[in-house]
């Protein structure tokens, strides 16, 4: 195929941000996927020597070449931010502020895609005692499509709320009956705002799925009987949009914490699980849980205008920053970057690359220290545990 060569902007972040990319790209180019790579700077370091952890040149880059890669960043509390700042920027008034989050919403990436799936033989597999004391390990595959904009994560939230604000509470009677025995300055008010459109395109993107990877049914899970507004309105989209444009695939209705407790019963149920903001938030760490946890758990998301972004959905586990050979586990980057490719219609790379971390995980003669459930210190690689890039070598080495 004669495609114009792609340009990936490469944010590595902070601590082990930096070597889960640069071992991902070392991936990407053993597998054959044709690249350029630009540095799209971003987190902590550019907030101590710029006084802004997302600058606008990164901005730029996105928005020329509307693919990222990203690996993690640091945050911490706004004294300490200030506090480490470069002196000359000390009273210059910067105010410290998530780079992801601020990325999120400035190319409003609403669509939010977090993969839970087995892989044959990972000793952090979760396993449940089945018929006469067998044991047995379910073989996990769901796609959680998570809202990334909206709901309790929107930021509209007050302490102590302004006058109008308290007014308008007050003429919903929920309110006068539960809470008008508190003073104002009192009250902290977090708001959970769903639109019409987005949780529109949400559940759309679930029905896409799901059609295209043949499932039988996708799942709303929220609280509809409880939160009835917000969580009721998403479940009608779905009842209604699976009526009118989906008929093959069946609309199934779990509440947030009932999910939660099936979740160790039986998650091989659920194949395609779409939620608000920060139910999906929930539902997808509980999910990464039974298929090895944060070493495992990759994501991606989109704009409507095309700007996607791919990434683990680990931090930047500063305590592993300094080593001198890097020990954590690289595949939530990889499996990431075969996102990536399989979004950019690389559809034979991305299988090949998943294929050998399938076969480096099944063989199960490389693992890192989680995979080897030690504890993560400088002398687990004496003991036997992989570094991040002997994992990409042997990982490599399969393809
Ligand atoms: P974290 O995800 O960085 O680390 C938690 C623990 O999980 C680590 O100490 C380590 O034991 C384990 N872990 C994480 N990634 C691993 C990997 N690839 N392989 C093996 N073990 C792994 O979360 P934490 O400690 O809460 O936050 C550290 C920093 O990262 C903070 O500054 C936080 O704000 C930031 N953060 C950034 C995120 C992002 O960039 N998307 C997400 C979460 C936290
Ligand atoms: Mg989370």
């Amino acid at each position: 195929m004669n495609m114009a060569k792609r340009t990936i902007v490469a944010m590595p972040g902070d601590g082990i941000g930096k070597p889960v990319l640069e071992e991902c790209i070392r991936v990407l180019n053993a597998a054959g996927f044709e690249a350029d790579y630009v540095q799209g700077d971003i987190g902590w370091e550019f907030w101590c020597k710029e006084g802004n952890p997302l600058p606008d040149r990164t901005i730029k880059l996105l928005e020329e070449h509307k693919i990222g890669l990203f690996g993690a960043i640091t945050s911490k509390p706004k004294d300490k931010a200030i506090a480490e700042l470069t002196p000359e920027l000390k009273d210059k008034g910067c105010v410290y502020y998530s780079p992801i989050v601020a990325m999120r919403q400035y190319f409003g990436m609403d669509i939010c895609m977090r993969p839970c799936k087995t892989f044959k033989g990972n000793p952090l597999n979760f396993i449940r005692r089945g018929p006469n004391n067998t044991i047995e390990e379910p073989m996990v595959d769901a796609m959680i499509f998570r809202q990334n904009t909206e709901g309790l994560y929107g930021g509209v939230e007050w302490t102590n709320p302004p006058d109008q604000v308290y007014e308008a509470l007050k003429t919903h009677s929920q309110f006068t009956k539960n809470f008008s025995w508190c003073p104002k300055e009192e009250l902290a008010v977090s708001t959970r705002i769903l639109s019409k459109k987005y949780c529109t395109r949400i559940i759309k993107a679930g029905f896409e799925y799901a059609k295209k990877n043949g499932y039988k049914a996708i799942t709303i899970c929220e609280k509809p009987n409880v939160v009835r507004e917000t969580s009721g309105m998403m479940l009608k989209i779905a009842q209604e949009m699976g009526k009118n444009e989906y008929p093959e695939i069946a609309v199934w209705d779990t509440n947030i914490d009932a999910q939660m407790m099936w979740l160790t019963k039986n998650p091989e149920y659920y194949n395609v699980i779409v939620s608000s903001n920060m139910f999906g938030d929930i539902i997808s760490d509980g999910f990464a849980g039974l298929v090895g946890g944060l070493g495992f758990a990759c994501s991606a998301q989109f704009s409507e205008s095309g700007v996607a972004v791919f990434e683990p959905t680990h931090g930047s586990a500063p305590k592993y920053a300094d080593y001198e050979t890097s020990i954590v586990n690289p595949i939530a980057m990889f499996m990431s970057a075969v996102m990536m490719l399989e979004y950019l219609g690389e559809n034979g790379i991305a299988k090949k690359i998943e294929n050998a971390i399938s076969a480096v995980v099944a063989e199960g003669k490389v693992q890192t220290y989680d995979m080897a459930k030690m504890r993560g210190t400088a002398d687990v690689i004496n003991k036997g545990a992989a570094s991040t890039k002997a994992m990409a070598d042997a990982i490599i080495a399969k393809l």
